[in-house]
């Protein structure tokens, strides 16, 4: 047969083939900001969160900055900002370093920002991607976001972004969910 092997089961998009076990994810602390602003600016032509602002926001109980280590470095990070008196968080910004890219790293701090969302006890998460970041836009489709509005000329250079949501769940909702066999 020359038809590759049929994928084995995959768990919310974490294929077991994957041999790179998921990297830990933990809160940024004040200490972390040159770290996270060297690999902003790496990362990064424009928009670019600046070290000041880091410090700004590490600080900040309306922001929460989660890091992904990998050998003992950032292998990167993402940004959540909440509003008091709303229910809906933002993902703000996510990047991982190129050395670390297409190995899970960005599916997990996904994942924490939505399991950090939920313990403050949003139930949906918005975010922005520039209409053209495939690789982006391919993660968050497979995180179950879904797009729901266009702004164009949202960025400094003019470029287009796309707007995607996703609904948290609650565990008292999913369990209201199975209770009602929806
Ligand atoms: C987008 C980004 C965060 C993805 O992080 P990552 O750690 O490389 O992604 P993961 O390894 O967790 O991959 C998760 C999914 O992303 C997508 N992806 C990852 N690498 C990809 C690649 N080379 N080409 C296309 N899609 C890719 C795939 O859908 C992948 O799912 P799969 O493994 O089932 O195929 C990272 O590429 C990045 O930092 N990019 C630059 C900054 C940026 O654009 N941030 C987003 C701003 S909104």
């Amino acid at each position: 047969m020359d038809r590759p092997p049929a994928r084995p089961d995959s768990v919310f998009g974490l294929s077991t083939m994957n041999p790179t076990p998921a990297p830990r994810t933990r809160r940024a602390l004040p200490q972390d900001a040159a770290l996270l602003s060297d690999l902003e600016n790496r990362t990064f032509d424009a928009d670019r969160i600046s070290l000041r602002s880091f410090r700004t926001l590490l600080k900040r109980d309306t922001a929460l900055v989660l890091i992904a280590e990998r050998d003992g470095g950032i292998a990167g990070y993402a940004l959540l900002l909440f509003r008091r008196n709303t229910t809906t968080a933002r993902l703000y910004s996510i990047a991982v370093d190129s050395a670390a890219a297409g190995k899970g790293v960005g599916r997990a701090l996904l994942l924490a920002a939505e399991r950090a969302a939920r313990e403050r006890g949003k139930i949906r998460l918005t975010l922005e991607v520039r209409e053209d970041n495939r690789r982006a836009i391919d993660l968050y489709r497979k995180a179950g976001f879904r797009p729901i509005g266009r702004y164009p000329g949202y960025y400094a250079d003019h470029g287009d972004a796309l707007r995607f949501e996703k609904t948290l769940h609650t565990a008292a909702l999913l369990k209201a969910r199975e209770g009602s066999g929806r």
